[in-house]
């Protein structure tokens, strides 16, 4: 009875502790959010590895994931992003044949380590194959090329162009963010309304923070 009382204690001790050092440590799911929509629109490289499942009927791969690297631009204020959609890619072909045109696209650190954050997207990509029904289609070419210049003799309605190409857009369902090692970050799901929100949420903490400031002088 004694030793289980101590046991007792000791666990809550040790469990009292690991409250404390997680509560100290870890940055909050909104700091996360930030951070990970950061990642991801301030990528230097706005390269992201896209994962993809190849369809259950593939003669030699049925149901295996796919990854490889896919070019992306960050375009849109809720954190959809914009791909060119070639036809011809192996990405391509598992997106048609999932019946919801699922993928995931990761993003890490520049300096990707296991104490360096990276991110996950999973969510469903919407191809136009008419570019005339992409919403402010001339501002999403200019946002694409200013990431990816090469990209210009791939772009959608070029006649000329090396393949045939539509425009994307990757609307992310959910969020997984690996904020560094675990004792000192989150890691775990971010809401989607906090990933989505992140850009308009941090000028608002902002604008409250700058008008306390004044306030205060
Ligand atoms: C994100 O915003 C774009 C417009 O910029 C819109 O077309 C798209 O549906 C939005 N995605 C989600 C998931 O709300």
């Amino acid at each position: 009875m004694l030793v289980l009382t101590k046991a007792v204690v000791w666990r809550a001790i040790l469990g009292l502790m690991l409250i404390h050092s997680t509560v100290k440590a870890h940055e909050t799911v909104k700091e996360a959010a930030i951070l990970a929509r950061k990642l991801v629109d301030h990528s230097s490289t706005s390269i992201g590895t896209m994962a993809t499942v190849y369809p259950v009927d593939h003669p030699t791969l049925p149901g295996h994931p796919f990854s490889i690297q896919e070019y992306y631009a960050s375009c849109h204020n809720n954190g959809s992003l914009t791909l060119i959609f070639l036809p011809i890619s192996r990405h391509s072909q598992n997106i048609l044949s999932s019946p919801s045109h699922f993928a995931s696209i990761s993003v890490s650190a520049e300096h990707p380590a296991a104490k360096n954050a990276r991110v996950s997207l999973m969510g469903d990509v919407t191809v136009f194959r008419d570019s005339r029904l992409v919403p402010d289609v001339d501002a999403i070419r200019a946002c694409y090329l200013k990431k990816h210049p090469d990209a210009r003799w791939w772009l959608p309605d070029d006649d000329k162009g090396a393949h045939i190409s539509y425009w994307a857009r990757f609307d992310p369902h959910d969020v997984y963010f690996v904020g560094g090692f675990g004792g000192e970050h989150y890691i775990g799901q971010i809401p989607l309304h906090l990933y989505q929100g992140s850009p308009p949420i941090l000028e608002s903490e902002h604008g409250v923070a700058g008008r306390i400031l004044i306030e205060q002088l």
